[in-house]
């Protein structure tokens, strides 16, 4: 399995688990080492013979210290669409095209609400920034009917992924064990989320189950607000969560376009994974949490 952005996050869980079935994994990385190759050698040379694809590229959005200007957005575009027609133009290259080939997205392709229930089928991807990149990230992925007959696509609009050792979690984990944490804003945003090891099992679920394609959301079950969050990951941490970040300090802090991030959710509905078969390890927050944090 060849795995673009397999360094990262969510690579190293999903790596760990394929490792752990037998599967052989090599990563395409910026930087060349021992089980990688780097991006201009996947392009260069051409790689013949893929058996399944998948991408996981993309500098991270989760960094507090970047700022949201031009040329950070250049490279968000660069790191994710780049990276992804780089991956579909090696797939329409190949003398034997991949039989999966799979996505990480996001579900910042639903336009935040209070009110809304998204499904994979419901519209998106045209009312703001994050929205209109996952629509053309999906785009970059998606192989002609003709050409992509004999390979499998599958995107997972992933949720906030919380995990031990990266993302949203690393982030926050100081404040909060210092007692420092609490809601965002009014804390009734919603916060579709996943356990790392629940999307990188979805992941292999979609590997080894032939019928899917498409899209599926990658989020639990549960749909959980912002102030439910706080809540319980203070409960799993034996710390109070009083201090509320207000929302102007926020889009002060932040800029609008990344306080809408933090502000603004979405109810996303898992209907198609759990369609599918997909079993969840941690189907809600208090589970999720608990291995977390301990
Ligand atoms: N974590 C989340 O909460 C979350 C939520 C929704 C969607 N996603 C999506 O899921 C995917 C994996 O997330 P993650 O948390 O595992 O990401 P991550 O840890 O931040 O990094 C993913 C990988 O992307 C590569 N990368 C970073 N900057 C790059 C650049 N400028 N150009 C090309 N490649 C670059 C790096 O690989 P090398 O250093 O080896 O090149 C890195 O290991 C991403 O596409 C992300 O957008 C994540």
């Amino acid at each position: 399995l060849l795995l673009g952005g397999g360094t990262g996050f969510v690579g190293r869980a999903l790596s760990r688990l394929l490792q752990n079935k037998g599967h052989e994994v090599s990563h395409i990385s910026r930087q060349p080492g021992a089980g990688r190759i780097t991006w201009s050698r996947s392009e260069g040379s051409g790689v013949a013979v893929l058996i399944t694809l998948l991408s996981l590229s993309g500098i991270s959005l989760a960094c507090f210290l970047s700022r949201w200007n031009e040329d950070f957005k250049k490279e968000v575009a660069c790191s994710r669409i780049g990276t992804t027609t780089a991956l579909a133009q090696a797939i329409l290259g190949a003398e034997k095209p991949p039989r999966v080939w799979v996505l990480i997205t996001g579900v910042g392709y639903y336009q935040p609400s209070r009110t809304a229930e998204y499904t994979e089928d419901s519209p998106g991807g045209d009312f703001d920034y994050l929205s209109r990149l996952v629509k053309q990230w999906e785009a970059a992925a998606k192989l002609p009917e003709e050409r992509g007959a004999h390979t499998r696509q599958v995107v997972i609009r992933s949720g906030v992924v919380l995990g031990k050792d990266g993302g949203a979690i690393q982030q926050m984990i100081w404040p909060f064990w210092l007692g420092a944490g609490g809601p965002i804003g009014s804390g009734q945003q919603f916060f579709p989320w996943i356990h790392v090891d629940d999307l990188a099992g979805m992941i292999v679920h979609v590997l080894e189950t032939e019928g899917v394609n498409g899209v599926l959301n990658g989020v639990a079950p549960s749909a959980d607000t912002n102030a439910a969050f706080t809540q319980a990951f203070a409960t799993a941490l034996w710390r109070p969560a009083f201090l509320p970040l207000p929302g102007f300090v926020v889009n002060a802090v932040f800029g609008p376009e990344r306080g809408t991030m933090l502000l603004e959710g979405q109810r996303v509905i898992p209907k198609r994974t759990l369609e599918s078969g997909f079993v969840y390890s941690y189907p809600d927050l208090s589970s999720a949490l608990k291995n977390i944090v301990g």
